[in-house]
């Protein structure tokens, strides 16, 4: 048919005026309507016209599956919407928050909290385009990324997730936006939504808005604050993100004093529509409707309506979609949701389909494989995780740094399953949702790493979970102690002790009581360190959660590179403290927000 929605040279305006103007209720409604893979049936794409599909964490074809299976999954679905009576293209979404963290042997870069201790706004778009390549080489359009959250306290279960507890520096780092979509051309309208080429992916700033600031730091808890302080430190980002064109905005689980996001019509589209222009896609979070439903959901269908009405166009429903679809068309045949307000969130999501390219190239690019876990990649990421690391101590004796460790010592003595294990490297959102211990995928632990830097002549041990006991007698130039956090995500993170796990300061103790010790911290935030084990230690390094490569961290403990990394949140002393930032009045912390040394002992200074 020569219908001008098929005509990729026609005015993108004019082509969503023309499908939106051919379309049943039904296919609008499906249109926003994002299902879970596991629940996407061929009937469901080409009959009740569901518009999008994603994988919850660790949701694929199969166990350890690769970019290529993944991209025959996808493209299987697309073939099916394309079946569909106006073959609109599907937009396939993942999680793809690290690299793309879902498939086995992609690059897996530093989570984002390392990535705000860089500071390097090219260094994050850099790895936003490597990411896209690599997401579209597996046939996926589109990522749940980034989390531009500013977490106000560390007991949040999603602080790794988070640049900073700095505005400034969150803003700084949704360049990783222009690397995912690609770079806005010049005089593009802020607010309307871009994307350059088949390398790029639809992006997805969240959660809107004040997910990092809740009350005690709780997840999907309360941010209790005035509008001005709201604007300030949570939405700041989002100007960022919009002016470069971002194509979707989550809502989040949480409330602003108390009225949850997901129906808040004030923020969603007074501000965020109508305010700050943004034309893209408001997509909810998961299930994040019936977060709005009582415990046994029977008010489901007012939930619904509360979502759509305050201004959510795409419900991520991954299972209960039926109940969705049925609902949501009789609150609309009932004159509950006006038909515009259906129109405006389909025209929305066609603009996003029509500006992503799908419609000319719905299928995956096989040519884009070559680029998975490429050298380029591999070597963009060992560049982040070296960026990332922030040198909290140098030497029990300033004078005398301690740093940079001595590649061709007589003995190393390596401590810590975090030393050599990938998973624990990678953390959360990496194979699975919450992650996992072990080699779940490919990539080079800090021991390999060791390993492969040192002199032929040098001896490295490796001890798990030495005692003091099987120490004895063992002799070594120096011991290198690594700890941390196991994986975790969302709920489970959240922490009021905030502790080494796995009796990590223990490990530190007995450790430093023999040998000058080099504790590296892998973690997602600041932890808890007691001043005396600080002071048992000749050097601390804070690697966050690196990822897959390893090796930057021994680029710079052994000196083939300085530190560089500053703090991009603030280092507590105890927990009793939180939540504390550098403006408060009793800001008294271990290291500051902004602290980072040099192998020399100098303060880096902004
Ligand atoms: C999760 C998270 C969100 C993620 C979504 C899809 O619950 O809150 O960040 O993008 O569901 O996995």
């Amino acid at each position: 048919m020569n219908c001008i929605y098929k005509d990729s040279s026609a005015p993108i305006e004019a082509r969503i005026q023309d499908l939106l103007s051919r379309m049943t209720l039904q296919e609008k409604i499906g249109q926003m309507t994002q299902i879970e893979r596991s629940v996407a049936t061929p009937s469901a794409i080409k009959d009740l016209c569901v518009g999008s599909i994603l994988s919850v964490g660790g949701s694929g074809p199969f166990e350890n599956a690769k970019s290529s299976d993944w991209a025959a999954m996808v493209d299987s679905f697309q073939k099916a919407a394309l079946e569909s009576r106006l073959g609109i293209p599907l937009l396939y979404g993942i999680d793809a928050v690290h690299g793309n963290n879902n498939v086995y042997g992609a690059t897996i870069f530093p989570h984002n909290i390392g990535l705000g201790a860089t500071r390097d706004v090219d260094l994050i778009r850099r790895i936003g385009a490597a990411t896209a390549l690599e997401v579209r080489a597996s046939g996926i359009h589109y990522t749940f990324a980034p989390c531009v959250a500013v977490c106000r306290d560390p007991r949040w279960g999603r602080s790794y997730e988070s640049f900073g507890e700095d505005p400034e520096i969150v803003k700084m780092m949704t360049s990783m936006i222009s690397g995912l979509q690609g770079q806005p051309p010049q005089g593009h309208p802020s607010g309307y939504p871009f994307l350059a080429a088949r390398q790029h992916v639809v992006a997805c700033a969240k959660h809107f808005v004040g997910d990092g600031g809740t009350r005690n730091g709780i997840n999907e808890g309360d941010t209790i604050s005035s509008y001005d302080e709201l604007e300030k430190i949570h939405m700041a980002p989002y100007l960022d993100c919009i002016s470069q064109g971002v194509c979707t905005i989550m809502a989040s689980y949480s409330s602003w004093n108390g009225t949850k996001l997901h129906n808040s019509h004030f923020l969603l589209t007074e501000i965020l529509k109508d305010k700050l222009g943004f034309k893209g896609i408001i997509i909810s979070d998961s299930e994040g409707l019936d977060r709005l439903s009582n415990p046994h959901g029977s008010n489901y269908q007012q939930s619904v309506l509360s979502a759509i009405s305050a201004g959510i166009d795409m419900v991520m429903v991954p299972f209960r979609f039926e109940l969705f679809l049925k609902d949501l068309m009789h609150l609309v045949e009932s004159g509950k949701v006006p038909m515009t307000r259906i129109d405006d969130a389909v025209e929305r999501i066609l603009r996003v389909k029509f500006v992503s390219g799908l419609f000319e190239h719905p299928l995956s690019d096989g040519s884009l494989l070559a680029t998975v876990n490429c050298e380029l990649h591999k070597k963009l990421a060992r560049e982040a995780v070296r960026k990332s690391l922030v040198l909290l101590k140098n030497g029990k004796d300033p004078k005398r740094p301690f740093l940079p460790l001595d590649r061709s010592a007589k003995r190393i003595l390596v401590v810590g399953r975090h030393a050599d294990d990938l998973g624990y490297q990678c953390g959360g959102w990496t194979m699975t949702w919450e992650g996992k211990g072990g080699r779940i995928t490919t990539g080079t632990t800090i021991l390999d790493a060791i390993r492969e830097v040192v002199d032929g002549k040098t001896e490295v041990i490796y001890e798990q979970n030495p005692s003091a006991s099987t120490l004895a007698g063992k002799d070594c130039s120096f011991a290198i102690v690594v700890v941390g956090e196991g994986p975790y995500v969302e709920f489970g993170g959240d922490s009021t002790e905030l502790k080494i796990h796995f009796n990590g300061a223990e490990l530190i103790n007995v450790v430093a009581d023999k040998f000058p010790t080099l504790a590296i911290l892998i973690s997602g935030r600041p932890l808890a360190l007691e001043q005396q084990l600080l002071d048992k230690m000749e050097g601390l390094v804070a690697a966050w959660l690196p990822g897959s490569e390893g090796g930057g961290v021994v680029d710079v403990i052994f000196g083939d590179h300085d530190f560089q990394g500053r703090l991009p949140v603030t280092w507590f002393k105890n927990v009793e403290q939180l939540p504390m930032h550098a403006e408060d009045n009793s800001y008294d912390p271990l290291f500051p927000i902004g602290f980072g040394l040099t192998s020399k002992n100098e303060i880096l200074k902004g």
